[in-house]
């Protein structure tokens, strides 16, 4: 089956034709299941994430949202989490230990940078940061205690896309799990386990769901690793919602024809910004101008619905092009079916000085767009319109 079915029908699709049974996966809303003899057998032989006897340990509607994103990434196994930041947790606490290391990028999402640098240095944890685009600078970064090597496939919100089947290649020479998040590019446009990384994980909250209406997480990779981050996940309590695993499924069907129209959309909007007069720099992967482009090229099915751009006149004509324009929405987040724009120096990295977000790429200026899946032009009026207010 190709991507578009499986977002539809799921991995098994003809287990669902039973006559009388639902279209649609129900919401299985309990907290726990009547136990059986089945159960107890189960639970004896350590495989209670199998059976139905208590929602944080596993619930059938869970359990199907988790078999989709499977499916899409041609995984063996996968859960869904309570959030994308459970799922990042639960995963690196299942691989990390006092006095080991991890190597990582620069400029990761913000509360995975403070989950890294705050949380696990503080139980011990060595966090080795490098550029996610310089393979010699990862390889040199990697120390005997280095455990994991964990990027983002497209970096937030500078865009950079590192060569993961190169970093899959450093991190089995040296015997270490790659951990690959997902979130910016979903499987329709990148799929890391088919590139030999161990485990993918994904915010669900975003492209997935892609209605900015419910929060979730999932990782996936083979059975006996996600064994392991299922039990940290258990005992951490960062369990999914049956409910929430519901809107998530339900976002899941039309993910290919919605990250389709993000692509398209993104790219027609990036050529258009990189050419006005009141942008002074356009990041898009997409765009022969970005760094990365040929590794994007190389390697990405589509260039994702991302863009961030520096407006002339710094951070109060940014505030002003996002008070003038009328359809993409002031909030944080992406990956909604509505354009949503954002400043980094207010949000993401406002707990930095002015010196430290330069430092870091994000110049005045700098704003942050998630090309929705509205008509591009009403998208491209729109912005012709807010920036011609800027002068
Ligand atoms: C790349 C990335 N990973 C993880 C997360 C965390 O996801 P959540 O907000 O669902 O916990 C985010 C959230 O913005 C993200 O952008």
């Amino acid at each position: 089956m190709r991507l578009g079915t499986i977002a539809i029908h799921g991995a098994h699709p003809e287990s669902h034709k039973v006559p009388g049974s639902p279209v649609v996966f129900p919401i299985y809303q309990t907290s726990n299941f009547y136990l059986g003899e089945h159960e107890y057998e189960s639970i004896l032989h350590e495989k209670a994430h199998e059976i139905n006897m208590y929602t944080r340990l596993g619930n059938p509607t869970c359990r199907n949202a988790a078999e989709k994103f499977a499916a899409l990434h041609g995984a063996e196994s996968a859960e869904l989490f309570a959030s994308g930041m459970g799922a990042v947790a639960a995963t690196l606490l299942t691989f990390l230990s006092a006095g080991d290391s991890i190597v990582t990028s620069l400029d990761n999402y913000g509360g995975t940078v403070t989950l890294l640098n705050s949380e696990l240095v503080r139980l011990g944890i060595e966090v080795i940061n490098v550029e996610p685009n310089n393979l010699q600078q990862i390889r040199q970064a990697i120390k005997p205690n280095t455990k994991v090597l964990f990027f983002e496939t497209i970096t937030n919100p500078l865009l950079k896309i590192p060569n993961i089947p190169e970093i899959v290649k450093i991190g089995k020479n040296c015997g270490l799990k790659v951990i690959i998040d997902n979130t910016f590019a979903t499987a329709c446009n990148f799929r890391p386990l088919q590139h030999g990384a161990d485990l993918v994980l994904e915010s669900s909250t975003k492209y997935l769901g892609g209605h900015s209406d419910c929060v979730g997480g999932f990782v996936a990779g083979s059975k006996e690793l996600m064994q392991k981050v299922w039990h940290t996940a258990v005992y951490f309590g960062v369990s999914a919602d049956p409910f929430a695993a519901f809107l998530v499924e339900r976002g899941m069907k039309t993910l290919p024809l919605r990250i389709e129209r993000h692509n398209q959309n993104a790219m027609l909007l990036a050529n258009f910004l990189a050419e006005h007069k009141a942008i002074s720099k356009l990041i898009f992967p997409g765009l022969a101008t970005h760094a990365d482009h040929t590794v994007a090229k190389q390697l990405l099915q589509g260039f994702g619905g991302m863009i961030s751009f520096v407006v002339k006149g710094g951070n109060a004509a940014g505030l002003k092009l996002i008070e003038k324009l009328r359809f993409p929405v002031e909030a944080t987040s992406l990956g909604g079916v509505e354009s949503l724009i954002e400043m980094p120096f207010n949000t993401s990295h406002a707990v930095l000085t002015q010196e430290q977000q330069e430092k870091v790429g994000i110049v005045p200026g700098f704003v942050r767009l998630s090309v929705g899946i509205e008509d591009i032009d009403d998208l491209l009026n729109d912005f012709k319109q807010a920036l011609a207010l800027l002068k």
